[in-house]
């Protein structure tokens, strides 16, 4: 089967891509930046973090560029002074959420939030803190996760079903109520589907998910998924 060609413009460069690829695997493709989180290559994209979000040419609305496939003539951009503000308040919002102190976080210097905050020039955080005391849940002999730090990004959730194939991480409730949840919203200890394979604190873009007493500069991967993708289309 052949696969189609499809041109397009990102931010003014002339790009081939395959038919299917998402703006943002375009951009990455390469070599432009666009900010992301819950994007991470070799997994199902959600759309759920807002922080890919570009403009195309010809259309009032924004679009989420990792789940926008691109499409012929399509021109796309991906810095601008209306993107940026957007991309400043969405980190903004993410740190408003929940409790995120870098200087008590395991992930501390090895954060892509802090980083993407630090990269933004986000400086303070203009909205009301809600700061609500989720459950940390240390039980398992060496994985643990503190809902308190979690961006709801589900790469965690995506890896373990889509990569490890156990599914033992999922989400309840709804919106910022969301939690990461481990079997029927048992303990860690108790999962009978964790195959301790770690595979969501590798790839886990915050401090929520992490391997006790491991440095996360050790245990952070972000090829993961699609290390092991590539290996099984092999
Ligand atoms: Fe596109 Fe999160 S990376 S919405």
């Amino acid at each position: 089967m052949t696969t189609k060609t499809v041109s397009l413009k990102i931010d003014g460069h002339d790009i081939s891509v395959q038919e299917g690829t998402s703006i943002l695997e375009a951009a990455i493709e390469n070599g432009i930046d666009i900010p992301h989180l819950c994007f991470l290559e070799g997994l199902t994209k959600t759309g759920a973090c807002r922080l890919c979000l570009v403009e195309l040419k010809g259309q009032a609305k924004l679009f989420a560029s990792c789940s926008t496939p691109v499409s012929d003539g399509m021109e796309v951009i991906t810095d601008s002074v209306k993107l940026k503000e957007y991309r400043k308040k969405t980190i903004q919002l993410l740190l408003s959420e929940r409790t995120h102190v870098c200087s008590v976080c395991v992930a501390n210097k090895n954060c892509e939030l802090q980083a993407l905050a630090d990269k933004l020039g986000v400086d303070h955080v203009a909205y009301e803190r809600e700061w609500t005391g989720e459950k940390v849940d240390s039980s398992h002999p060496f994985l643990v996760i503190d809902r308190n730090r979690c961006i709801l990004c589900t790469r965690c959730v995506r890896v373990c079903d889509e990569v490890e194939g156990v599914h033992a991480l999922d989400l309840k409730l709804r919106g910022k109520d969301s939690q990461i949840i481990v079997d029927f919203d048992d303990s860690w200890a108790n999962s009978t589907s964790c195959t301790s394979c770690r595979k969501c604190a590798k790839v886990c873009p915050v401090g929520a998910i992490y391997v006790e007493g491991e440095p996360l500069s050790q245990t952070k991967d972000r090829n993961i998924a699609n290390f092991v993708l590539s290996r099984r289309k092999k």
